[in-house]
């Protein structure tokens, strides 16, 4: 059942997600709203950083040892984009550096590039509590960070991550052994889903789906990918 704090909490949501895409005034004169385009403030991705280093917008805020933003070059053409920091980035205040984040470096590095051309983000900016998987609310909560993020980067093409990454940008519930392995759209950028390099660590033989969409990736940026690399 809706309440009045449900009400309150969406229309606060709503508020912080149009604060942070740009809007700056609530315009509610009927006459004026069809003079009074919404006025987009530039925001930078430094500035955004600091924005996520201040955030208390969630319950995560209280737990994390750092805020793990994302790293890379900010005018990547390629973007990966994986679920939320575990206890390794959340020590170091960056993405995928533990043991998923190794393998994250040798699937970037078999396509020739190094994790310095590529942007590498995630859905929550902070770890949840035991590497439990994010709650919708904090999906909800933060996901305006990335939004923003994609936004200023401009990439060409995003690899997301597993399920939590791919059903979040593409506003869907299918499963991501369905929703891998071909483009979508987000936002006029072509959007990979794949398995998550956590994923792979468990379930080794899932590693050569992962490297078919990776050279699809690849190709579609027209890089050549070293004839001597093999699956990662
Ligand atoms: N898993 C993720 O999804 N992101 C990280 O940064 C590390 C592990």
């Amino acid at each position: 059942m809706t309440n009045i704090s449900d009400i309150m909490n969406s229309v606060k949501k709503t508020m912080e997600a149009e604060e942070l895409a740009g809007v700056k005034e609530l315009i509610i004169d009927r006459e004026k709203m069809t003079k009074n385009k919404p006025t987009k403030k530039n925001i930078t991705l430094p500035e955004l950083k600091e924005k996520v280093s201040a955030c208390r917008r969630c319950s995560l805020a209280e737990t994390n040892t750092n805020y793990v933003f994302g790293d890379g070059n900010p005018k990547a053409d390629l973007m990966f984009i994986g679920e939320a920091p575990g206890r390794e980035e959340d020590k170091q205040g960056l993405p995928f550096v533990g043991r998923a984040g190794k393998l994250l470096t040798m699937i970037i590095e078999a396509i020739g590039l190094k994790r310095e051309d590529v942007f590498i983000g995630n859905i929550l900016k902070c770890r949840p509590p035991d590497n439990r998987n994010p709650l919708p609310d904090e999906i909800a909560m933060c996901s305006p960070y990335l939004i923003k993020q994609v936004e200023l980067i401009k990439p060409k093409v995003i690899f997301a991550l597993g399920k939590f990454a791919a059903q979040t940008l593409l506003n869907t519930e299918t499963p991501i052994s369905k929703l891998r392995g071909k483009f979508y759209d987000y936002q006029g950028i072509k959007l990979m889903p794949t398995y998550h390099p956590a994923y792979l660590l468990r379930n080794p033989g899932a590693k050569k789906d992962v490297w078919i969409d990776m050279q699809v990736v690849a190709k579609e940026l027209g890089l050549k990918v070293p004839r001597h690399k093999k699956q990662p």
